[in-house]
């Protein structure tokens, strides 16, 4: 981080003491830190503070403009390496998604071409209001990173998510994201499953499964962030799609099946995150099925295999990542589906253990590769998990290109 300069963004909010911390943090690491704040949050920590440990001027007002040759927002715009906006309120967030640049803060947010993060920080009803979470996944279309707010005791007496990430956390993504080569993956095409298919029985009915195609997502963002062009086949609808990453959009396992097929010829590598189902309905009614006395029976017909079809028609020059969700004999499985499927890696994790699997935000697994290695990561984020597969694949990439 060394040299970087990083531009602050406060807006109003009890979390501004954090960031008071977190510039410390910038500062110590070697970074150059400016500070710009909203009227609000110059209400609850004055700029002096930020000024002593940024050593640097701090702006509150558009119209305060500090030296006569620049104009003070566009320099700081132009200054920046990255900005980071902490604590981001639901009112600077809504402003940000909409485009409006009323204070010295917004105003410089629109003029800036460096990438911008959002750190979040309200109350737990405010952050999943409708309107916020809009304004959140708007922004993240528009290529805005966030890092998400934790869990814990609220200054509004609330415990739950909407506190501001620790600062030494906040530091510490900053300073993977200097240090990411941007470039590892540019030029490649990444093929990537996500989500839980739906086999539909009837009008009204279908099957699916617990997965909520975090992971997957994930995996698309990472990659993508490394310069790969993604397409994301994706059974799941709610979670918004990473910018850059082409998305296709499917329900049942077929169609999935016909949407890999149809663009697998160019991929340089697969990963299969989605949870397939295994079985589908064999007959789909036309009409809603009534209920009758007595049991009902389906019958069941086993689906396409995406994994092995990729597996099987794999060139030399292509990658093939797969996943097992088990619940028992973890390495036993894996390895049996490395072999039968032709993948080059299998991501496997115990569904069973706490923190690992379906719907959480973190993942515990292990990497069991066709050369026999295997690495067995700690409980991680998803999106480390993901970091980890990205390196991965490039290392794969690069070895066959190699050799
Ligand atoms: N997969 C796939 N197409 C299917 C089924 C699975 O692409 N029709 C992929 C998944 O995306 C995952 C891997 O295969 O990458 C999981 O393998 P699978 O044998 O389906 O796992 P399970 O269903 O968990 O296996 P088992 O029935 O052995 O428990």
């Amino acid at each position: 981080m060394q040299g970087k300069n990083i531009l602050l963004a406060v807006s109003g909010g009890i979390a501004v003491y954090k960031a008071v911390a977190l510039t410390s943090k910038l500062t110590q690491k070697g970074a150059n830190v400016k500070v710009m704040m909203t009227e609000h949050a110059a209400q609850f920590v004055p700029p002096l503070s930020f000024q002593v440990l940024s050593r640097n001027d701090v702006y509150t007002d558009t119209f305060d403009e500090k030296e006569s040759k620049v104009v003070a927002h566009i320099d700081l715009a132009d200054w920046a390496d990255l900005v980071i906006v902490a604590p981001a309120t639901a009112n600077l967030i809504g402003k940000m998604a909409n485009g409006i640049a009323d204070d010295m803060v917004t105003t410089t947010l629109l003029a800036t071409e460096a990438p911008v993060w959002v750190a979040p920080a309200m109350n737990v009803h405010m952050i999943s209001h409708p309107a916020v979470v809009r304004n959140i996944e708007r922004l993240y279309q528009d290529g805005i990173r966030f890092i998400e707010p934790d869990e814990g005791y609220l200054a509004c007496g609330y415990i739950g998510r909407g506190r501001l990430e620790e600062p030494e956390k906040i530091t510490a993504r900053i300073e993977e994201f200097f240090q990411e080569d941007k470039t590892v993956l540019a030029g490649k095409k990444i093929l990537i499953t996500a989500g839980g298919t739906r086999e539909k029985l009837d009008p009204v009915r279908y099957f699916t499964n617990r997965s909520s195609g975090k992971m997957g997502f994930q995996i698309a963002e990472q990659t993508m962030l490394k310069g790969a062009e993604v397409t994301l086949v994706t059974a799941t609808r709610e979670l918004p799609i990473p910018p850059n990453v082409k998305a296709v959009y499917v329900d049942s396992a077929e169609e999935m099946y016909e949407a890999v097929a149809h663009v697998k010829e160019q991929q340089d590598a697969f990963v299969m995150a989605a949870a397939v189902a295994d079985y589908t309905p064999v007959e789909v009614h036309e009409h809603k099925i009534k209920k009758q006395s007595g049991n009902l029976s389906i019958q069941f017909k086993r689906t396409k295999d995406i994994l092995l079809s990729v597996g099987e028609t794999k060139r030399s020059d292509q990658v093939v990542i797969g996943f097992a969700a088990e619940t028992q004999n973890i390495a036993e499985n894996a390895r049996t589906k490395l072999t039968k499927k032709h993948a080059d890696l299998i991501v496997a994790n115990n569904v069973s253990e706490p923190g690992a699997g379906f719907g959480v935000d973190t993942n515990i697994v292990t990497f069991y590769f066709a050369d026999g290695r295997e690495i067995a990561l700690p409980l991680l984020d998803k999106r480390e998990v993901a970091a980890r597969i990205t390196t991965e694949i490039s290392r794969a990439l690069d070895a066959q290109h190699n050799g």
